[in-house]
């Protein structure tokens, strides 16, 4: 019998190889769930040593079901799926995989940004019911004139914001977290609020985690600030942006268009409002994605759970905070 018992909810692909070839280092056995599968998640988890999850909610029922669980690892970057709090009073550590993306997510964006700046989708459509004139495109304008603002200036928005400047974009940042040098380091004008940041900017790139401050950060109220040729770009964290006001500042003409790889409601039940405008762009929850990415986010998850049992510390711990002697 194996010494530890590892279990993986929703690992993506069917070749799990890797993740099994890491566990051999602690002699653990793996069970892989391909979904979120209620069914064997209750079956498998009360006897697991280690959970390593991508969207499984993490609550207290869960807890309860795993009395043998010492470890969670959610292979991405986002913890707002898990109560850190309640793991803690289980005495069960949490870490996330903070890097293992290599600048998907700001490339995704740019593409997007760029789709919606640039009519793609539109003029796309023209072409193909047979028009064929500039005057589709009016108006245009120069992106080396406009500017970006990044919503949260960590590692992601620090990415989007260098491609932004690749393009000739004057960036602002907002971030209240980040020191001056960085702000200096990266070339990227800070304001002090997200006001600001909306008053100022052409366009909004949203890079902030989902908390109960984040939420709904983005309202009627700051997109009436930007101007009409403006674009929201979203691939945090849907809840971030307030769907319904954002539907109303495109329907009245406040604002551009928007480039969303997430949603409040992810998948988002039919028929969908915001897909009234062939300004908006949506793509599901993909930017993280790369085929490196993947593999990176896979093994990283199981070193992580490796180093847990063979040195006792996790190297991306976020829940430290909640045990009275850290972590
Ligand atoms: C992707 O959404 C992540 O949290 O890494």
């Amino acid at each position: 019998m194996a010494r530890y018992k590892i279990v993986n909810v929703q690992p993506y692909w069917e070749d799990c190889s890797i993740e099994r070839k890491i566990a051999d280092q602690i002699d653990a056995s793996c069970v892989f769930i391909m979904d979120i599968d209620y069914e064997a998640i209750y079956r498998e988890i009360p006897d697991c040593d280690a959970l390593v999850i991508q969207y499984l909610k993490i609550d207290e029922d869960l807890l309860k079901r795993m009395p043998g669980c010492k470890v969670i690892v959610r292979s991405a970057v986002g913890i707002n799926n898990i109560d850190l709090k309640a793991c803690a009073d289980h005495g069960i550590y949490v870490a996330n995989v903070p890097d293992y993306l290599q600048g998907e997510v700001s490339d995704h964006v740019m593409a997007m940004f760029l789709a919606i700046n640039r009519k793609l989708r539109f003029l796309d459509g023209r072409v193909r019911s047979g028009h064929w004139s500039v005057n589709d495109a009016r108006p245009l304008y120069l992106l080396k004139t406009q500017s970006m603002g990044i919503l949260g200036c960590g590692q992601i928005g620090r990415q989007t914001a260098s491609r932004a400047r690749a393009f000739g974009m004057k960036v602002y940042g907002y971030d209240p977290f980040l020191p001056e040098e960085v702000f200096l380091a990266e070339n990227i004008i800070r304001v002090k609020d997200p006001d600001e940041l909306f008053s100022r900017s052409d366009h909004i790139s949203v890079h902030m985690p989902l908390t109960p401050e984040t939420t709904h950060m983005v309202n009627y109220d700051r997109l009436c600030r930007l101007k009409k040729h403006s674009i929201v770009l979203n691939s945090s964290r849907g809840p971030v942006v307030s769907n319904d006001d954002l539907y109303r500042a495109l329907k009245e003409g406040r604002i551009f268009g928007a480039g969303l790889d997430v949603l409040e409601e992810e998948p988002p039940t039919l028929p969908l409002r915001l897909a009234e405008f062939d300004t908006v762009l949506f793509t599901p929850h993909v930017g993280y994605y790369s085929q490196e990415a993947e593999m990176n986010m896979k093994r990283k998850s199981f070193e992580e759970v490796v180093r847990f049992f063979t040195e006792g510390r996790l190297k991306h711990c976020v829940n430290q905070q909640f045990f009275p002697q850290g972590a």
